[in-house]
């Protein structure tokens, strides 16, 4: 693809996919609880590590007709949640799944990663959308959504939402405005990937309330110790006051350089401070100068270089997602 030929799908056009008007939706008022999906709560332990397995949605995620929605997350920068939910969602297309992918970064990697490399210049934006939620505005549910020629959506995202996250400080209920967007367009989708920024602020606090679960991309180039344990102890205030379903689907390791024994120690520093209460998904995605060339095209890795061993690992990880939805439903 081009870059930047991304076009706003339908922007003009009254019609969704199966030729219906879409809902024109409105954003809930003031004092309406945020719409709540059937959970099943098993326990919730006062460590906070344990909370973080404590919940079991009963939502089917995905295959069960019902949205899963969840997001990539990590303060720390540069470590591959941009990469990874590009990889991911469109992996997850791949495999027929219809999957949104939400921009909650102000950076708009997201949006430039998919091949919009000016995404200061996109008019309608999640923070348009938020702002619309804010101030009881209607809005259409395809409003802002564009189309990857890869089978993705995306709600993109630019500065504009820098600024909106500094206002919401004096919002009613600005921690679930993003759920309420979400709410209002998950009937459309089996998977919503939510690329949050290097921050613990109002917008990443906003994906955790709005998500089913949580992936924590880690890079296997530093001591992660310290800096997960704020980010899970963030992730269990949310689950307490906000987001009773909240989960970690797992910690991935990513930029795996396989030819250092660094990597091999830091995938036991992880192991030992977190596999016991955090599942560490078995696919570590390996580094390669083509993840980062995919990104620059505005493609998947899948795209850019098929053959190529980050191409496999994505696959991989995609279907260890997949997998642990069907072990879920067994489950249940
Ligand atoms: N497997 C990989 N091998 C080599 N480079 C990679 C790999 N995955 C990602 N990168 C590169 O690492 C850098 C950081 O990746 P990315 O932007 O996905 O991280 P991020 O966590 O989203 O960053 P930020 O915190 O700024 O949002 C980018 O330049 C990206 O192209
Ligand atoms: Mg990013």
């Amino acid at each position: 693809m081009e870059r930047g030929q991304m076009n706003h799908n339908r922007k003009n056009d009254h019609k969704n996919e199966k030729g219906t008007a879409p809902k024109p939706f409105v954003a809930a008022k003031e004092g309406q609880p945020p719409v709540t999906k059937n959970t099943d709560i098993i326990a919730d332990k006062n460590a906070y590590g344990n909370a973080c397995r404590a919940a079991v949605t009963t939502d089917k995620g995905g295959d069960g007709g019902v949205c899963k929605v969840i997001c990539l997350c990590n303060q720390k920068g540069g470590v591959a949640k941009t990469t990874s939910a590009v990889n991911l969602g469109i992996g997850l297309a791949r495999e027929g799944k219809k999957v949104l992918l939400i921009d909650v970064d102000p950076q708009g990697s997201l949006t430039a990663s998919l091949g919009f490399v000016e995404p200061d210049d996109i008019k309608v934006t999640l923070a348009t959308i938020m702002t619309a939620i804010i101030n009881e505005e209607d809005i259409e549910s395809t409003a802002g959504i564009l189309h990857h020629e890869e089978g993705v959506d995306l709600l993109p995202a630019n500065i504009e939402l820098s600024a909106l996250e500094i206002t919401m400080g004096s919002v009613m209920s600005r921690e679930v405005i993003l759920k309420e967007y979400i709410e209002m367009v998950k009937d459309q989708y089996q998977y919503i990937l939510l690329d949050c920024s290097p921050s613990l602020g109002m917008l990443t606090i906003n994906a955790m309330a709005a998500a089913d679960s949580i992936i924590i991309p880690v890079q296997s180039a530093y001591l992660p110790v310290n800096g997960l344990q704020q980010l899970i102890k963030t992730v269990f205030m949310v689950k307490r006051r906000l987001n009773r379903k909240l989960s970690i689907e797992g910690i991935l390791l990513t930029i795996v350089d396989f030819r250092i024994n660094f990597a091999k120690d830091i995938y036991a520093s992880v192991q030992d401070s977190y596999g016991f209460q955090i599942k560490i998904f078995d696919t570590k995605i390996p580094l390669s100068v083509r993840a980062a060339e995919a990104s620059a095209e505005g493609v998947s890795i899948f795209r850019h270089c098929p053959r190529n061993k980050v191409a496999a690992a994505y696959e991989n990880h995609t279907k260890e997602v997949l997998g642990s939805e069907n072990q879920k439903r067994t489950e249940n």
